[in-house]
């Protein structure tokens, strides 16, 4: 998510999307800084050799799954779990949904329908034979979901959820991120920009670098705020103002993202939740080559 970081390259970019700071919104925000042209079919980020290993998932999932199965993937993104199923099963049918406004990819079988949340899907009663969900199913509320898996998959039917592992790198680099970010935007360093000194800033401005070496939106920040320190004090409140509110999207995201990662109790709470509309579950680990985790497996049949 690098999108707070541009828009404060000078002069701040009026933020492109407007719109609440309700969950879809925001998410439409996210899904909206991606260029399709040069970057086709985007998702969000894996660090490390996860990318790879998540595909090798999926493609053992489309394996098992019977000729012509009808697919739902559920926070459906810009659709990379049906792109990824379709490579490797030409014959399946993959339906995604999205409460954003995500990009439509153009891949022959998959339908994508941005708006739709999943805990109310616009579906006929057991029309899929499978549901997916990749880093997605978690970020819902998870009983309304399984109501919804159990009306709209056919008795027998598979899933293979992969669900946002609280000690994931994933994880760690968000709140690595958050905390920096937070910091930069915090009220000591607020008071010390409002209060027109340069030597002011001058200390926090090394504070925070030295505090956040690696990340790159905090150096900005910093060096924004000292080239800005000569402006009336009207003009840096309202500076310091359009910085937060460019920043805000950003930080609600990573507050969701911690909030759906699951702890070895929190997917013990999850999945009595999710057992309310399915029949079997099984939950294992998805590693990188290191042995870390990438992912939660949550499988199972209705
Ligand atoms: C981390 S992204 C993952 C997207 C996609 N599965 C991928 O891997 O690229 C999480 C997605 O969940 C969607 N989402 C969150 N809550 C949702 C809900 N209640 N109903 C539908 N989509 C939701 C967001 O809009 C976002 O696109």
């Amino acid at each position: 998510m690098t999108h707070a970081a541009r828009a404060i390259l000078p002069p701040i970019a009026a933020a492109r999307h407007p719109g609440g700071s309700t969950g879809p919104m925001l998410w439409s925000t996210f899904w909206q800084e991606f260029n399709l042209e040069t970057v086709p079919h985007e998702r969000c980020y894996i660090p490390g050799d996860g990318r790879p290993i998540v595909d090798r998932h999926w493609a053992h999932f489309a394996a098992t799954l019977p000729r012509s199965a009808q697919v739902i993937d559920l926070a459906c993104g810009a659709g990379i779990v049906g792109s990824t199923l379709l490579r490797c099963r030409s014959d399946l049918h993959v339906t995604g949904v999205d409460w954003a406004d995500v990009p439509i990819a153009r891949v022959a079988n998959l339908e994508i329908h941005p708006w739709v949340c999943m805990e109310q899907l616009p579906f006929d009663d057991g029309c899929f034979d499978a549901a997916v969900s990749l880093y997605g199913i978690e970020y819902g509320d998870i009983a309304k979901t399984a109501g919804e898996l159990a009306r709209v998959l056919k008795a027998g039917a598979r899933f293979s959820f992969l669900v946002h592992h609280q000690e994931s790198e994933i994880l760690r680099e968000g709140g690595a991120r958050r905390r920096a970010v937070r910091e930069a935007l915090s009220g000591k360093v607020k008071a010390a920009f409002l209060s027109g000194r340069l030597a002011a800033v001058d200390l926090q401005r090394q504070r925070l670098k030295a505090q956040f070496p690696a990340d790159p939106s905090v150096a900005l920040i910093a060096d924004y705020l000292r080239r800005n320190i000569m402006r009336t004090r009207a003009e840096r409140q309202a500076l310091w103002q359009k910085l937060a509110a460019d920043f805000d999207p950003e930080l609600s995201l990573l507050l969701h993202l911690e909030r759906s990662a699951k702890s070895p109790a929190g997917m013990g709470v999850w999945l009595a939740s999710l057992l309310s509309g399915v029949t079997r579950t099984s939950v294992s680990l998805l590693r990188r080559a290191s042995g870390e985790p990438i992912a939660w497996i949550v499988e199972g049949v209705r």
